[in-house]
């Protein structure tokens, strides 16, 4: 049976650099890269992730399928000064490398953003997804997010518009009247 797992990470090793930049590029070759459309040199890659770590409005989830980094997914929080929207937070960078997809590591990573989203009192859970990605939206459905917005100039793809979706979540109903 497959060994599935979702972790926080604070550090990384150098292995598990490798891994992450290997899951991150077979994503982005398959057209799901979180915004790169074409695969970046490997320090670049590596400096995006490093940068990652040391923001301190985000935090890194990371699955493995039988001990191997394969997939990511972050939960951003708004900035000191964004007061007014202090009670949202964000899902972004959910990808799971083609290899290791549909052992519910997508399922996972994004149960664990929501989790430490609402341990950390945040109301809602906002994202952002483009149109062609079915999968995931299947899923956001299934997790019951809203679909509130389309944006049909939200990504250029070799030059053609790609639509967007929004979707948000309520994460404590109850006490969010
Ligand atoms: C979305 C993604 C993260 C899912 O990763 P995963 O580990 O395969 O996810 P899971 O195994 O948890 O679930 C996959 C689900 O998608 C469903 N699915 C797969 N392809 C689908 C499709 N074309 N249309 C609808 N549903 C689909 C599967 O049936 C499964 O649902 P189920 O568990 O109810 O049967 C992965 O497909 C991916 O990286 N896609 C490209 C990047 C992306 O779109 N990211 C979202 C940007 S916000």
């Amino acid at each position: 049976m497959a060994d599935v797992s979702v972790e926080r990470v604070e550090d990384i090793s150098r292995h598990d650099m490798n891994d992450l930049c290997d899951a991150a590029e077979a994503a982005i070759e398959e057209g799901g890269g979180f915004g790169w459309i074409d695969v970046p040199q490997r320090n670049v890659l590596e400096n995006y992730w490093r940068g990652v770590m040391l923001v301190p409005e985000r935090t890194l989830f990371v699955g493995r399928l039988d001990g191997v980094i394969s997939g990511s997914a972050q939960l951003g929080r708004p900035t000191k000064n964004n007061e007014a929207q202090s009670h949202a937070g964000n899902l972004t960078t959910n990808f799971v490398a083609p290899w290791a997809r549909g052992y519910g590591i997508g399922l996972k990573l994004i149960q664990e953003v929501e989790t430490l989203a609402r341990e950390e009192g945040f109301e809602v859970l906002n994202l952002d997804v483009r149109a062609t990605q079915e999968a995931a939206i299947g899923r956001y459905d299934s997790l019951g997010f809203v679909r509130w917005g389309e944006n049909p100039y939200y990504a250029r793809v070799e030059g053609n518009w790609v639509a967007g979706y929004h979707f948000y979540k309520v994460l404590n109903p109850e006490t969010s009247e």
